[in-house]
Formats: structure tokens, C-alpha cells, sequence
């Protein structure tokens, strides 16, 4: 009997760190091989903080990419705390940016430049709202009094409910949601069709005791940081739900492997090697392949008032290897989510 195979509208991936350099160069060709476009982060060192910084980001992306690729880089601004809110209008007005992304000051990886506090950037958020670009959050608080599993919780209530009050048309993804709480507020918003939900292929995957299972896994550290089981079921539950809100969003953030394995190690998860294939999995696994297109290839774009991509590819299902480390051209790697380990499905092309 043939392998099964499962054919989709091209999928976008809509939260992606592409980085720079060798780093650039040597992750890129995953992305750019799977999906047509993708929300790239702006969190470079320094950050990419200005339409002219992001075309300059940009073209280096078109750069880098392999010969023959179909990709679109979609570019994000990282907003500071001294935003200058018409250059980001014209940004957004010549194209370059498709949205601007929060960092709380010191939440993650490069983010010591993010806003100190919100209302800082009321008026550029205004802006924003004005002008119909959506703004991309890491949804956590920064008070290291707040347990590391409570953040994002806490941001809900302290920072994002007030948010929407405020900025009552502002349009809202809550990037790599983590909690049932998040996942319970982007359904308590949704009738308003301005908040969307991102969801990563290793929150699927992990809780916080694989994390720690046998010995500490610092490939499996990212931020937020993965949660309970309960969590992890209710993520599952609101990718396959097929709703609107939900979206595919990988958030694969890739780091040398000398930069994970060592005394304070870098967070984030490399899985655009085998993205897709995660996803196809995860959703076979909840019984729900049926809706793998509406998280992967449609919700997105409906949220972004993007044309849905007119490309399709193919999944076909048999075993596949996930890619052992990606060698970097300083002489070291970074190594995927589940590197060496088989999963059940496989993409053979895109068309
Ligand atoms: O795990 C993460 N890694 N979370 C983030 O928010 C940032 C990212 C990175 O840039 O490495
Ligand atoms: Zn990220």
C-alpha cells in the first residue's frame, strides 16, 4: 500500500528567528524550503528598531537565501521605549514592516532594549491601532519576584487586559502561548477578531518535567518556559480546535550548541529543520490532521489580511529522521528539537 499522504496550502510561519551572519545562512534554507513567508524577529543585537534597519535586515535575508527559494521575509520592528512612531508609520506605509513586536525590557534572548513599561509607548501603540499594524507580544512579566511558570499568567491580567482597554482597535498576537490561561483569554477576546495566538511545535511536544527528565535538557529550555501537562493538553486542544485565533507560530530560535550546553545557557528551541513534520504529528496524534491547514496555512493569513498562499505541499507518512546538529561555519552547531529521533511523516515538495 502507498504511504498515506496529505497534501496543504503552503504554510507561513508567523514567528521565526532568522538571526544573522553564518547563523543566518545556515538556518534560513529550512524556513524558506517549508513555508512562503514568515514573521521574522527583530531581536538582533543591536535590534532591528527602524524601517531603514529592517530593509537593510531584509535584504541580507534575500541575501542569504538558497538559489530558487519562493520566500517571503515578513519584518517586525522591536519596539524600545523610544520608538519613533512615524518612522514605524512609514515603515508599515513602504511595506517593510508588517507589524511591531513588544519585548518586555530583559523578558528573553536580546531583549535588553524592550520597553521598561508599556505606557511608555502609549502613543505609538495609538499609532499602531491608527494605522492597522498589528502588535506582537511576549507575553510575560519581568518582576523576578514572579515565579518563572506565573509569568505569563500574570502578564495576562497586569499587562494585556488593561493593553486592550486601552488601545481598543489595536490589533494583537500573543506570541508562543504556553498557558491554558492564555489560551482561555485569546477565546474570551475572539469575537473581537483583534487577538490571534501563535503556538509553537515544541509547546505541543514538551512540559516542564521533560525539561528535567533524567538529568537538565538545555536543549529543551526556551522562554516562555514550557508548563504542566495540563498546559501543554490545553495547547494541543487550541491548535487542532481548527479556530481562527490560533495560528501556526514556531518560534524556532536557534543557538550554538556551545551557547545551550554551558553554565547559563541561551533559551530557545531550533525546530525549522523538521517544523512542519512536528506539527503533522502532533495534530495526527490528537486525531486532528483534518485541521493541520486551517493552523498552518489559513488562520494566519486571515489574521494578518494576507492573501492565502496558492502554492501547496506534500507530506507523505513515513519515518523520518529529524536533522543531527546544523554545522555553523565557526566550526560549531545547533541542534534541532529532536534531533536523531524518527517522526512519523515527512515532507517530499512543495508545489
Ligand atoms: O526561547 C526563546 N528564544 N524565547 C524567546 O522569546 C527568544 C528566543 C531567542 O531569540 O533565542
Ligand atoms: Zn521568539
Amino acid at each position: 500500500m502507498p504511504a498515506a499522504r496529505l497534501t496543504l496550502r503552503r504554510p507561513d510561519d508567523w514567528h521565526v528567528h532568522l538571526r544573522d551572519g553564518a547563523m543566518l545562512k545556515a538556518v534560513l534554507p529550512f524556513t524558506a524550503q517549508q513555508f512562503a513567508r514568515a514573521i521574522v524577529m527583530p531581536n538582533l543585537k543591536p535590534p532591528v528598531a527602524t524601517a531603514a534597519d529592517a530593509e537593510a535586515y531584509r535584504a541580507r535575508i534575500l541575501e542569504a537565501l538558497p538559489a530558487g527559494a519562493r520566500f517571503t521575509p515578513l519584518m517586525t520592528c522591536y519596539l524600545t521605549d523610544a520608538t519613533d512612531a512615524d518612522d514605524l508609520a512609514r515603515g508599515a506605509a513602504s511595506g517593510v514592516f508588517t507589524a511591531a513586536k513588544l519585548y518586555p525590557a530583559n523578558a528573553t534572548t536580546n531583549s535588553a532594549f524592550g520597553v521598561t513599561d508599556i505606557r511608555r509607548i502609549d502613543g505609538v501603540l495609538a499609532r499602531m491601532a491608527e494605522i492597522g499594524l498589528p502588535l506582537l507580544i511576549h507575553g510575560e512579566v519581568t518582576d523576578p519576584d514572579v515565579d518563572i511558570f506565573d509569568r505569563e499568567a500574570v502578564f495576562l491580567d497586569q499587562v494585556l487586559s488593561p493593553l486592550l482597554d486601552r488601545h481598543p482597535t489595536l490589533r494583537v498576537v500573543l506570541e508562543h502561548v504556553t498557558t491554558k490561561e492564555a489560551v482561555d483569554f485569546v477565546r474570551a477576546h475572539a469575537a473581537s477578531g483583534r487577538i490571534g495566538a501563535t503556538i509553537t511545535a515544541h509547546h505541543l511536544f514538551i512540559n516542564r518535567s521533560h525539561i528535567f527528565a533524567g538529568g537538565i535538557r538545555p536543549h529543551l529550555y526556551c522562554l516562555p518556559i514550557a508548563k504542566r501537562e495540563v498546559h501543554r493538553r490545553a495547547l494541543v486542544e487550541a491548535a487542532t480546535s481548527g479556530e481562527g485565533p490560533f495560528f501556526l507560530g514556531t518560534d524556532t530560535a536557534p543557538h550554538a550548541v556551545t551557547a545551550k550546553e554551558t553554565a547559563c545557557g541561551c533559551a530557545g528551541c531550533f525546530t525549522a529543520p523538521s517544523a512542519i513534520e512536528l506539527y503533522a504529528q502532533a495534530f495526527e496524534e490528537a486525531g486532528a490532521l483534518g485541521k493541520l491547514e486551517a493552523f498552518a496555512s489559513l488562520n494566519g493569513p486571515r489574521f494578518y489580511r494576507l492573501p492565502l498562499n496558492e502554492e501547496r505541499i506534500v507530506l507523505e507518512r513515513v519515518p523520518s529522521k529529524v536533522a543531527d546538529v546544523v554545522l555553523l561555519a565557526e566550526g560549531d552547531g545547533i541542534l534541532p528539537f529532536k534531533s536523531g529521533e524518527t517522526l512519523d511523516w515527512r515532507l517530499i515538495r512543495a508545489e
